[in-house]
């Protein structure tokens, strides 16, 4: 290999690998505005128990983002969750259903746009427990916080919140 050409290959590799880790250390926030998002009809109906407020609070900032919400008090909430194979560790105060996905918890509404533009092979989405800055529960907090990924035998980081 003569000289020129070794420089060549060097610099090559070297521009190859500063937009790689350029592109690994970016914000993931950054990565997620850019995804593709459903901007058709939305109806989602949200299961939950009695005497939550959060729950109604979240289906409220849904409607306001666009969102038709058909609301369904019922009495044992776990059932729902149960019956679509929500995994414990994921499990929130209320279960969403839309298009036959499932939205557990207090889930932004572009991450449901997100999964009805990109429909993946999954159950559905969740945000687990009740992060205090989620939407819904609007702790004047900022606190990162993650939406999850699911299927029977896998969950992934959909997207992480501020
Ligand atoms: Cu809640
Ligand atoms: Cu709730």
């Amino acid at each position: 290999m003569n000289s020129r050409l070794f420089y060549a290959v060097i610099a090559l590799l070297l521009v190859s690998s500063i937009v790689f880790w350029y592109n690994m250390f970016q914000e993931p926030t950054e990565r997620m505005s850019e995804a593709e998002q459903y901007e058709g009809e939305i109806t989602l109906t949200m299961y939950h128990g009695e005497g939550c407020m959060c729950c109604v609070r979240w289906a409220e900032y849904l409607e306001e983002n666009g969102v038709t919400v058909i609301d369904k008090l019922v009495e044992n909430p776990h059932e729902i969750k149960r019956e679509k194979g929500v995994p414990g560790q994921l499990s929130s105060c209320h279960t969403g259903i839309v298009d036959g996905y499932v939205v557990e918890g207090h889930v932004p509404v572009e991450d449901i746009r997100r999964l009805l533009a990109e429909r993946p092979d999954a159950i559905g989405i969740s945000v687990p427990g009740m992060p205090p800055s989620a939407p819904g529960m609007d702790a004047p907090v900022s606190r990162e916080y993650q939406t999850v990924l699911f299927s029977h035998d896998q969950m992934s980081v959909y997207a992480v919140h501020e």
